[in-house]
């Protein structure tokens, strides 16, 4: 894709996702999990853009979310209810009910308290909520502390040594069919062994429950797997697929898989410009996108990798560069230390690997727009979602009466 085309139209910063890449993603893990029985619902907290839920939806992903808003976003991209599972530690009573009245295939329940909740909105209601219990196996997902969830001291998950009273007490609970069990250990695993140990223990407590009498018909793998930014060698998908078979395969149960970064993470870049180019000793290369755009770089020190988009002219030699936004914070990069070859103003860059995590986690800090966002599909593009204007933005806040009165009346200096 012309990636200067796409500049050209809709300025920058802005994101750009490719069709072609999703499918591949998401056509590759399905041929790895053939004949397994798998549902594969697309993590949509990596990229809730519905054009990109559209896109997955049609391939035959469905969801999984973790909110109200992610799961009208879902619906509203034409996931069918029953292919989406809701997870999430702090589901609130109208999320729950939100859930329960859109009939959705699975509510991943975290502790005994969001259980009882739900017993009770459900028979409220008169129906029964498919409830899988989301168990912490205790395992290090060896990924970086702030997206681990799977050990003891995270907050996600019930101790898998409590899940089998959970279900004892859950069989008195009306409107409470607990039939599932769930685990997610962390995101961006890079190793196959954490996978393993967790899968272990979710077979063997599978067993457990079914030696008491419960029934267990869905096992619900999470996320995780991760994907190359830099140097990472993350598990081949059938050597990820083969660890499934040989953990949990035998059960008999359905599969459901929730993969996020893996379908859309390098299907996208942040298409953004550069400003100016300062400083003899440190370079700095600052570019119009920043950390409220893409906050990866400087909330985990993640390494995206950056492309001109115009290939040097020579064999230019490489200089290291900061590459940095326009934020007011040190913190504000890119890429820190980052080889490049040498740029100037109105240079084009790609950011890449940053259709996962990326849009999702913007903000408005500094009063800066959202970049929008762009689809490509063959040679066409569209925009997925403009760039609202300033108006737009200023239009979402008002003033409080007494200081919404002429400035003189307010004693205004
Ligand atoms: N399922 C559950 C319950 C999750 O919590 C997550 C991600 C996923 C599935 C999808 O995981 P994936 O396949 O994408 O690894 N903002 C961080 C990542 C946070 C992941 C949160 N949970 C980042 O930029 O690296």
């Amino acid at each position: 894709m012309a990636l200067a085309r796409v500049a050209e139209a809709v300025g920058t910063p802005a994101y750009v996702y490719a069709t072609a890449a999703i499918g591949a993603a998401y056509r590759a893990f399905e041929a790895a999990l053939d004949g397994l029985p798998a549902a594969v619902c697309y993590s949509v907290k990596a990229n809730s853009s519905l054009a990109v839920i559209r896109t997955l939806s049609d391939l035959g992903a469905g969801a999984d979310v973790v909110s109200e808003g992610e799961l009208r976003r879902a619906l509203a991209a034409g996931v069918p209810a029953r292919r989406i599972v809701f997870a999430g530690c702090g589901k609130t009573r109208a999320e729950l009910a939100a859930a329960l009245d859109a009939g959705i295939l699975q509510i991943n329940v975290e502790s005994e308290p969001e259980l009882k909740a739900l017993s009770e909105l459900a028979a409220e209601r008169g129906v029964t909520a498919p409830v899988a219990l989301r168990v912490n196996p205790d395992v290090d997902a060896e990924t970086h502390d702030h997206i681990a969830t799977g050990r003891k001291q995270n907050k996600f998950g019930i101790d898998i040594a409590l899940a089998p009273r959970i279900f004892a007490e859950a069989r008195g609970l009306p409107g409470i069919a607990l039939e599932g069990l769930a685990v997610h250990i962390g995101s961006q695993l890079t190793g196959i062994e954490p996978f393993r140990t967790a899968f272990r223990r979710l077979a063997r407590l599978t067993e457990a429950l079914r030696a008491e009498g419960h029934a267990i018909h869905r096992l619900d793998l999470g996320g995780g797997i991760g994907i190359r930014y830099h140097d990472e060698e993350p598990p081949s998908l059938a050597d990820y697929a083969a660890v499934v078979r040989e953990t949990v395969g035998g059960l008999g149960c359905e599969l459901v898989f929730e993969p996020g970064r893996l379908l859309v993470g390098n299907a996208g870049i942040l298409l953004s410009r550069v400003l100016y180019v300062k400083g003899e000793g440190r370079r700095f290369v600052i570019v119009d996108a920043a950390m409220n755009d893409l906050l990866r770089p400087s909330m985990y020190g993640a390494y995206h990798e950056i492309l001109p988009v115009r290939a040097p002219a020579t064999e230019a030699p490489l200089v290291p560069v900061e590459v940095v936004g326009p934020v007011c914070e040190t913190g504000d990069w890119l890429a820190t230390g980052r080889s490049l070859p040498p740029l100037e103003g109105g240079d084009l860059l790609a950011i890449c690997g940053a259709g996962a995590y990326g849009s999702v986690m913007a903000s408005t800090y500094n009063t800066r727009l959202p970049a929008p966002e762009v689809l490509v599909n063959g040679p066409a593009f569209a925009v997925v979602r403009a760039r609202p204007s300033y108006d737009q933005l200023l239009a979402q806040e008002t003033l409080p009466a007494w200081l919404d009165a002429p400035a003189a009346s307010r004693g205004a200096a």
